[in-house]
């Protein structure tokens, strides 16, 4: 794919790291000529220079952030990388139902939840292997910056190219409604998940009070998108709403950008993340 010799691509850039803190190489620019060209024409424009013209002389919020939002890459499936999902069944969810006996409650946190797979793949994990855990309250968040993708892990409907990536097929006719070629979450499954569009690297993290605490976050695949400064700031963020005995999640590819807050488990194949308490 070319790029566009006279179009600005620095705009762009600066534009999408201002609102999403995604930090896009020049090397991807041709990114924008694909992502773009629903704007582009919803706009009636034809080529990105008429676009950057136009935002430099006209303030426009609500388009300036359709053009961060369809930058994301959102890339995703069922219990993708299986490993954290695997030691959470064997062994880290039983000792955390241990601890929570008492208080019947455990809170999950799909942060960057793209289509909503991580999140459901969550739900149908305590479904299938922890019945002990009906009548508890449980609840699955699920956020993202992308208003697209987040409209659709609401509506928790998969056609059956996206249902062949991970999913085990015995949990697609236990959890899911055949609607022609698409899947839906069964309401069992759904009614555990809360999803809403927010962004991590916005003035507060989308949760952050007292109560907001997490058992367990899954923040994976995207840090890599953003700066050093970035991850760390969001990471004191999510140390903040983790309980202490919490567990997080990154992508196999990421780590703490603040070592010092965290101490990292290998099990299972896999890696977390446990947070420190300051001594
Ligand atoms: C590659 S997907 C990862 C999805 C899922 N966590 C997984 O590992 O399969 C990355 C997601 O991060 C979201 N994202 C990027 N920047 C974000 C930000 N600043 N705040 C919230 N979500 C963001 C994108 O919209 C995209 O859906």
């Amino acid at each position: 794919m070319e790029t566009s010799p006279s179009a600005d691509y620095g705009y762009l850039r600066t534009l999408v790291f201002g609102l999403s803190q995604n930090v896009l190489d020049p090397s991807r620019d041709y990114l924008f000529e694909t992502r773009l060209t629903k704007i582009l024409r919803n706009q009636g424009m034809t080529h990105l220079e008429e676009l950057v013209r136009h935002l430099k002389v006209r303030k426009n919020p609500v388009l300036e952030r359709s053009i961060a939002e369809a930058m994301t890459i959102n890339e995703t499936s069922f219990f993708r990388d299986s490993r954290p999902f695997e030691l959470l069944r064997t062994e880290l969810l039983p000792k955390l139902i241990e601890a929570r006996r008492h208080l019947r409650c455990l809170r999950f946190w799909s942060g960057a939840c793209s289509t909503g797979q991580e999140a459901y793949s969550l739900g149908m994990l305590m479904f299938e292997h922890f019945p002990l855990l009906t009548g508890w309250n449980l609840k699955i968040e699920g956020t993202d910056i992308c208003a697209e993708v987040v409209a659709r892990a609401q509506a928790g409907c998969y056609h059956r190219i996206e249902m062949n990536r991970g999913l085990p097929a015995r949990f697609l006719v236990r959890y899911f409604d055949h609607q022609g070629e698409n899947w839906v979450v069964k309401p069992e499954v759904r009614k555990m998940t809360n999803f809403r569009q927010a962004n991590l690297c916005g003035p507060a993290l989308p949760f952050n009070r007292v109560e907001d605490r997490f058992d367990v976050i899954f923040l994976r695949n995207v840090m890599l998108y953003f700066s050093q400064e970035t991850r760390k700031v969001l990471l004191a963020g999510i140390h903040r709403v983790l309980a202490p005995d919490g567990i997080l999640f990154l992508g196999s590819s990421e780590q703490p950008a603040d070592p010092s807050l965290w101490t990292s488990v290998l099990a299972g194949g896999t890696c977390y993340f446990r947070p420190r308490r300051p001594s």
